[in-house]
């Protein structure tokens, strides 16, 4: 379909309109209109016509929240208004003096307070100039912060543009949190991808915010909960009136608010959040209460630090105290040995405790426990439980101090420990948990997704000898597996289960291994475990290298060209490849019929003519076909296309209209830019 640029215009605004409309109804008002796919279609409509008319993206276009872009260091930006945090207290006598100082102030004998819940995430200022998001910072040292815009753009709860009757200049805060679903499928995956997990919730949002990929934040799952304006105090008088209008701009509806006629009124809301706080699906570590009238706030004004008309009541987190039984020692995938404390059962934030990490022997040695001892409990962030401390007191004479294991509790190796890293190694590759979880990272879903092995299975086919390495999957028959049984006693339960193989869980079991081979090479290349190859860098070494024969060969500086590929990464391969073991592992796979190679570039390449060339198309061809099919030819003779114009870029293939910073930004990196002829000249063409 041809297109002129006046008529391009016109369709992205309409897309833009109805993709915002339903945005709004999902993520705001969770109340979707129309379906997934069709939401998808619309999405993937507005996607084809900016990539045909890059000069008519928006800087709020709604595909923007997938993100894309790259920051390499984020800009310093100071606050239009300083981001003061807040008193604290832990004890309802400080309320109460917090009370009567607001009344002494204000010379009054009533106030009206509004509380909120406390956010446990990274405090976030939004600037909208005339209704558009135009700038996230974050807290920073309060007078200036890190500019994160762009990562901001991609969380789903964050308006790009306002509707209705907003202020020119709109200044909102609040707190940008990861729900506990998302936190607990960001630790898995990272746990998978042998990479360290996040402790908690909010550790996992601030380092979310800092990621140079804003493509990786738009995946994070985060949230978003507003508790500030400014630039709406001559319109409302109060605080919760402010709360109750915003989300005619477009945000959120402003949810968990009460307002309290009184300080009584405060301490029972207390009490209900810190009973309820469990039930939510995200981390609060508080109540904030804020004196209601803005006439109120403004008499009363600011300390150097903190606000007189506002402060955080934090709830202690629930701390239990009970016997250390003994240590479990696990050993993950890579060798990675956890400590664990078995503990005696006890009860916190409503569930039963039996076990806490003790993360690494460094830990173990600050915390200074002993044998037997008693010890603090504390969910961590509300979802881990950890010891926090040891009762000293109540240690039994005679008790000796934990002395971290010297050798691997599985196989008996000796223990090793890399220089500046807190972890202990298993180095024997043939270590028997190493090699189960192994064989569970194989079979996972994002790997060769074979389904009907859960918990226990693996454990049985490895007592038996049946599969000692991934390729014995692909060796195991009807006859093998008929009838195997066993009682199964999983490690978080404590109730035995009987696991056993009968006909139907047989055939479904062979076929699933059978499906998986035709997973794709970059799911596979994940399969292998390769240390610190995660599910996205699998994909990314995957396609540049399009089989496993040109990457197991691929150098150092070969391996570097790829984006997202440190040193740490590219060593990890090539010490993999070396090792024989693992290039026999490869050749029995691949006569197994698993995918080596990608599909389209091994089978269609026309030449290599532009091999370790990178590729920027961009700006409007003739059709917005003649645009594919140079992208298209790009690929064809071996080149790379990219999206963003980085040093790594080969040219630029120029249509008319390109982006002025694009070009800008070509030009300061001396990057040769090149016309459509040129192109084709280039593949003699
Ligand atoms: S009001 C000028 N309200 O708690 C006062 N803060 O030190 C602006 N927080 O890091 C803060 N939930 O990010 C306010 N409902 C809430 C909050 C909240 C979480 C954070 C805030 C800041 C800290 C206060």
């Amino acid at each position: 379909m041809l297109m002129t640029t006046d008529q391009a215009r016109e369709q992205i605004a309409i897309l833009t309109k109805e993709i915002n409309y339903h945005n709004y109804q999902y993520y705001m008002l969770d109340n979707p209109t129309i379906s997934d796919y069709d939401f998808d279609m619309l999405i993937q409509n507005l996607i084809d016509l900016e990539k045909a008319f890059p000069s008519l993206v928006l800087p709020d276009s709604p595909t923007q929240r997938v993100g894309g872009e790259v920051t390499k260091q984020f800009r310093q930006v100071r606050h239009v208004n300083p981001m003061l945090s807040l008193g604290n207290t832990y004890s309802e006598s400080e309320l109460s003096d917090f009370d009567t100082r607001v009344k002494n102030g204000l010379q009054v004998n009533d106030v009206e307070y509004v509380c909120e819940l406390k956010y446990d995430g990274v405090a976030i200022s939004l600037i909208y100039n005339d209704g558009r998001l135009s700038q996230a910072l974050t807290r920073g040292d309060g007078v200036q912060g890190d500019d994160v815009t762009v990562n901001v753009k991609t969380i789903k709860s964050i308006p790009l543009r306002l509707h209705g009757d907003y202020p020119s200049q709109l200044e909102v805060r609040g707190e940008i949190v990861m729900p506990h679903g998302s936190f607990n499928k960001l630790n898995e995956e990272r746990e998978q991808d042998g990479e360290s997990k996040f402790a908690n919730p909010r550790n996992a949002a601030s380092g979310s915010l800092k990621l140079q990929q804003s493509s990786l934040v738009a995946k994070r799952g985060l949230d978003f909960f507003l508790y500030f304006v400014y630039g709406d105090h001559q319109r409302y008088q109060t605080h919760s009136q402010s709360m109750k209008a915003i989300a005619a701009y477009g945000f959120k509806p402003v949810a968990y608010i009460q307002t309290c006629a009184n300080i009584n009124a405060v301490f029972s809301f207390i009490d209900y959040w810190n009973e309820q706080r469990k039930n939510l699906p995200f981390d609060i570590d508080g109540v904030v209460i804020k004196v209601n009238r803005y006439d109120y706030q403004e008499q009363l004004g600011f300390t150097a630090k903190n606000p007189r008309w506002a402060i955080a009541y934090k709830f202690k987190a629930e701390r239990v105290s009970t016997k250390l039984l003994s240590i479990s020692y696990q050993v993950g995938r890579t060798g990675v040995i956890t400590p664990v404390a078995n503990l005696e059962p006890v009860l916190l934030a409503g569930s039963t405790v039996r076990r806490a990490t003790m993360h690494n022997a460094d830990f173990i040695k600050e915390i200074g426990i002993y044998q037997e001892d008693t010890v603090f409990v504390e969910k961590g962030g509300e979802v881990i439980p950890k010891i926090v401390g040891v009762d000293e007191q109540s240690r039994k004479e005679g008790s000796c101090p934990i002395e971290f294991i010297s050798h691997c509790p599985a196989c008996g190796t000796q223990l090793i420990r890399n220089e500046g890293e807190a972890a202990y190694y298993c180095s024997n590759n043939d270590c028997p948990p190493q090699i189960k979880g192994h064989l569970e990272h194989f079979i996972g879903r994002k790997a060769m997704n074979i389904d009907g092995l859960g918990e226990g299975k693996i454990d049985l086919l490895f007592e038996k000898k049946l599969v000692r390495s991934v390729s014995d999957f692909y060796r195991l028959t009807y006859a093998d597996l008929l009838g195997l049984a066993k009682v199964f006693l999983s490690d978080n339960d404590t109730k035995e289960r009987l696991i056993s193989f009968r006909e139907k869980t047989v055939e479904n079991l062979l076929s699933a291994i059978d499906d998986s081979k035709k997973v794709p090479f970059e799911r596979v290349l994940f399969a292998l475990g390769i240390r610190f190859v995660g599910e996205n860098s699998a994909k990314k070494i995957a396609r540049h290298f399009g089989s496993i024969d040109a990457l197991s060969t691929a150098t150092m500086e070969q391996l570097l060209e790829i984006d997202d590929v440190g040193e740490k990464v590219a060593e990890s391969l090539l010490s993999f490849f070396a090792e024989e073991k693992n290039k026999k592992l490869v050749a029995d796979l691949r006569s197994f019929g698993l995918q080596f190679e990608c599909e389209s570039k091994s089978d269609t390449l026309l030449s290599d003519k532009l091999k370790g060339m990178n590729f920027v198309v961009s700006g409007t061809f003739s059709t917005p076909e003649r645009r594919k099919e140079v992208e298209q030819l790009v690929e064809l003779h071996g080149g790379k296309l990219s999206t963003s114009v980085t040093k790594k870029l080969s040219f630029i293939v120029a249509g008319a209209d390109i982006g002025p910073s694009k070009l800008e930004k070509a030009k300061l990196l001396g990057i040769p830019i090149i016309t459509e002829e040129e192109f084709l000249h280039l593949i003699n063409l």
